[in-house]
């Protein structure tokens, strides 16, 4: 079994997966509240939070494992990238354990996490695919080949899908996060009522631009003054969420023709959105391409996914990783 730990931003994670990372016997998320009064996540306010709540959560993911420390084989911990003392506490926490316990260290990317809870979704998924990442800090394609290297194909220029939710949701006086907040808002509205541009429109292009969107609907919500706002508010929601959305498929799809892909995997927390699934999932259909979502609760951050790439991320033998440090990038 693997005991993974993932604290790259505002959620204390753990987990235990069975030893080929195809399955999650537990998944632990503290998400800390502590930062919604900020409107955004604080950094300092969310290393404290973690390192209260680390041991609490490891014990936890034990617990409903019904595991031990003794059957416990790796430890891993996301090791980047995310706030680099959010991740120090993790990384701290499981080079404690591991060395405790005599047992060798996998240091997990985050966004080869996301990727990898497609296995945990799909036991028998095989690479090579073609992944989109989307969250709250990355909006990315990748080819992933056989043996499970990330090939970046395209990126953001500026803002992450997931950010461009948020901003979005709080220029719309919404709460925080905005993903879920702008979702639950744009219900019953009307999303071809507003035209949001949708960047790089061009063929061959697979990187994607959210800045103009979100100035466009700066410059919506000056127009139409506080009064007409809040009439319009499940319509501005609506059609600001479906650019989203569009530029996320759009690209993808066009990913997935391009590199002749047979399976699409989306994964990051704005992955979570029922929109972007159901678009998904009806063009997929009509393509005869295979798609892979890991539910909302394995799309947003946990440490399941972390657990899931131990297979295909080299370990650091015990006690060669004490000197291990975090990354921010
Ligand atoms: O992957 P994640 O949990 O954390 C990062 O690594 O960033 O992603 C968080 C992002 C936030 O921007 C949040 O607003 C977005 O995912 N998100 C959603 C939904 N749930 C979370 N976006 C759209 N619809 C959702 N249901
Ligand atoms: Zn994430």
């Amino acid at each position: 079994m693997i005991l993974a730990i993932e604290t790259s931003c505002d959620d204390t994670c753990a987990a235990v997966v069975e030893t080929d990372g195809r399955r999650a016997l537990s998944n632990v998320v503290h998400t800390q509240t502590e930062h919604h009064r900020y409107g955004g996540v604080v950094p300092e306010v969310a290393s404290r939070a973690h390192l209260e709540r680390i041991d609490g959560v490891i014990e936890t993911s034990l617990a409903d494992a019904g595991a031990d420390l003794a059957q416990i084989e790796r430890v891993a911990v996301t090791v980047r990238p995310g706030l680099i003392g959010a991740l120090l506490v993790g990384v701290a926490a499981a080079k404690g354990l591991a060395f405790a316990l005599r047992l060798p260290l996998v240091p997990v990317n985050h966004l080869e996490g996301h990727v990898a809870a497609a296995y945990l979704t799909e036991p028998d998924l095989r690479p090579p695919f073609v992944a989109l990442i989307a969250s709250g800090g990355h909006t990315a394609i990748y080819s992933v080949d056989n043996s499970h290297n990330m090939h970046l194909l395209g990126e953001t220029l500026d803002d992450a899908a997931g950010e461009a939710l948020d901003k979005g949701a709080r220029m719309l006086g919404l709460g925080f996060p905005g993903g879920p907040a702008l979702q639950r808002a744009a219900q019953g509205g009307d999303r071809e009522r507003y035209d949001f541009p949708v960047a790089l429109k061009e063929r061959y292009n697979l990187d994607f631009s959210f800045s103009g969107l979100k100035t466009s609907l700066l410059y919506k919500l000056k127009d139409l003054g506080e009064e007409r706002t809040r009439e319009e508010l499940p319509h501005l929601a609506a059609s600001y969420e479906a650019a989203v959305v569009e530029a996320l498929s759009r690209k993808l799809l066009r990913a997935a023709d391009l590199h002749e892909a047979p399976v699409l995997v989306v994964a990051g927390g704005v992955a979570a959105n029922a929109l972007l699934r159901r678009t998904l999932e009806r063009e997929c259909e009509k393509l005869g391409v295979r798609l892979v979502i890991p539910p909302p609760e394995l799309c947003t951050d946990n440490a399941a996914m972390i657990g899931a790439a131990v297979p295909h991320t080299p370990a650091i033998a015990y006690p060669d990783y004490l000197g291990l440090s975090a990354r921010s990038i």
